[in-house]
């Protein structure tokens, strides 16, 4: 192909949008995406080839197909163009095989506890919504410790859910539970207790350090046994759930079970804590609480002597957590250290709350640059607020920086994420999250229009689906409703599949998606961003989406 850009048959630049969150759904009932006013997505639509990609279940090395897509697997497999069997389904091979109990991770755990009488600790996500954690890894482990280790005294730390499952499911996860504890004690004849806990946008599982003062406020519950003080997990849930009329379970406060001679479940000198999420944005903060000799963001008080685990390598370059339990996908290879090898220039970009995820996730869990003189990554500030009132969060800020760096012409690649569609998505707020689709489609034009000036291509896409499904719906298919007649809201992710639409402004090729890849998905972009960049695709590739 001829290029009218200088020496370089490069476009100049690509633009790769990550509209986190938003998928394709063709029912229009409580989809935000269908009924947002979405002029600039709708022209690309009507204008330009595009297809849908498989974003959820075995496309993405999760266990199964009824698993809904995540952020991590998704920037995970359009990062590194093939497929990893993922944290999820490590974990449950790690559990079915026994070895889990046989690393050295878990046996230092167990002997660590034993030697000082102290107590095993878990902290966790507490759902089976298999994106952070899942409750049966848990369950394995406690009966493994009851029966097999004879661990006499076990504290379960437990954060609730309401994002990745059922807003207010958590009583379905909490009642089941405490009975399974009670059978353990009886038959065991020992001690497993839930400790305390609180909702997972409350306490401990902050990313990115966008909100430290959730991890401090999760060391003040889980180690110091300092809070409100309630009888029972159901209790403090009820209890919470009166006083904040309409809050889902993610926002519940943080709550310690005490009886007469106070909180059950500190951590103390001696004990052993496991983390038990397997994925790691929510999980390096508290873990560098645990680990870090001169931890200096907050003063941890108490600052017991434990042995502290997590369940994976959350960052395989920094070494964090230093002790786990099951070994992380190793995903070398990364479309940017290709990118890198050969001299292209990329700029990454997303406000804090996803910034990781076009960094950390789209190279492998690796934290790190890979060239600090070819790369340049761009945080902007997320706001502390709830997200449904300010739906349309940083789009325009990163949209003003992305321009700046199409129009600087210095960069060969130019990747963002949009996170609004993703997370407003979450609150279950139907009205914020269609403005929020409307946010990503006002700065889509913008860059359209840059992009178009610069003649550069621009390719969007998602990695996987969220606010075109708000509503639950039962397995018919029929909307749930509540107690007035209105639909229960859906904060979780979706089994949607997500558009990849090519803008090309550079008249210099013709686009067209190839028949013949069976089943495409998210594994298979990045092979075609290298045909985009006028590169070969690496050999181990998933096949490119395009003909040549
Ligand atoms: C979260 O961590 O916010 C949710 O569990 C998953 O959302 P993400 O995969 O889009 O980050
Ligand atoms: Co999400």
């Amino acid at each position: 192909a001829s290029s009218t850009h200088g020496k370089s048959h490069r476009p100049k630049p690509l633009v790769f949008v990550v509209m986190d969150g938003i998928g394709y759904r063709e029912n229009q009932l409580g989809n935000a995406v269908a009924q947002a006013y979405t002029p600039n997505l709708d022209w690309l639509l009507q204008n330009c080839p595009y297809t849908l990609l498989k974003a959820h279940g075995t496309a993405v090395g999760l266990p199964s197909d009824s698993d809904m897509g995540n952020s991590e697997v998704g920037h995970n497999a359009i990062g590194a163009g093939r497929l990893f069997p993922q944290g999820a389904k490590l974990v449950n091979e790690a559990i079915a095989s026994g070895r889990i109990f046989q690393g050295k991770g878990w046996r230092r755990l167990v002997d660590f506890a034993q030697a000082h009488r102290g107590t095993f600790h878990f902290i966790g996500l507490f759902s089976d919504g298999n994106v952070h954690s899942h409750l049966d890894h848990l369950r394995a482990m406690l009966l493994h410790l009851a029966f097999e280790e004879k661990m006499p005294r076990v504290r379960v730390h437990i954060l609730l859910d309401g994002r990745d499952v059922g807003e207010t499911s958590a009583l379905e996860y909490v009642l089941p539970f405490e009975k399974f504890l009670r059978d353990i004690n009886t038959r065991a004849n020992a001690d497993y207790r839930i400790a305390g806990g609180g909702g997972r946008m409350k306490i401990t599982m902050d990313r990115y350090e966008a909100d430290w003062d959730m991890v401090l406020l999760g060391w003040k519950t889980h180690v110091a046994g300092e809070g409100r003080a309630f009888a029972s997990a159901e209790e403090a849930i009820l209890t919470y759930r009166r006083e904040n009329p309409g809050v889902i379970d993610q926002d519940l406060p943080p709550f310690v079970i005490a009886d007469e001679s106070g909180p059950v479940g500190r951590i103390q000198d001696g004990d052993s804590v496991v983390y038990f999420n397997f994925r790691g944005d929510r999980a390096i903060e508290i873990t560098r609480a645990f680990e870090e000799k001169d931890f200096k963001v907050f003063e941890r008080d108490p600052n017991p002597h434990v042995f502290y685990a997590g369940m994976m390598e959350y960052d395989t370059e920094l070494h964090i957590p230093r002790n786990y339990l099951v070994e992380p996908p190793r995903i070398e290879h990364t479309m940017n250290e290709y990118l890198c090898a050969r001299g292209l220039r990329l700029m990454a970009i997303s406000e804090t709350q996803k910034f990781g995820h076009v960094t950390y996730f789209w190279n492998g869990n690796r934290s790190g640059k890979i060239d600090e003189r070819l790369e340049q990554y761009v945080e902007i500030r997320s706001d502390k607020v709830p997200f449904q009132e300010r739906p349309w969060m940083k789009a325009a800020e990163i949209t003003d920086r992305v321009l700046r760096g199409i129009r600087s012409h210095r960069y060969d690649m130019i990747r963002l994420n949009f996170p609004n569609g993703d997370m407003v998505g979450h609150t279950g707020v139907f009205q914020s999250a269609r403005i929020a689709v409307e946010a990503v489609d006002l700065s889509l034009g913008r860059i359209m229009a840059a992009a178009r000036e610069a003649g550069g291509i621009l390719v969007v896409t998602a990695d996987h689906g969220n606010a075109e499904e708000m509503y639950e719906t039962d397995k018919a298919g029929n909307v749930k409703r509540g107690p007035n007649g209105e639909p229960r809201a859906k904060t979780a992710h979706t089994l949607n599949p997500v558009w990849f639409i090519v803008y090309d402004t550079s008249g210099t090729r013709t686009v067209r998606f190839n028949p013949a890849i069976e089943k495409p998905g998210l594994t298979n972009i990045a092979a075609t961003c290298f045909q985009l960049l006028n590169l070969a695709p690496p050999e181990m590739y998933d096949p490119p989406l395009l003909e040549n």
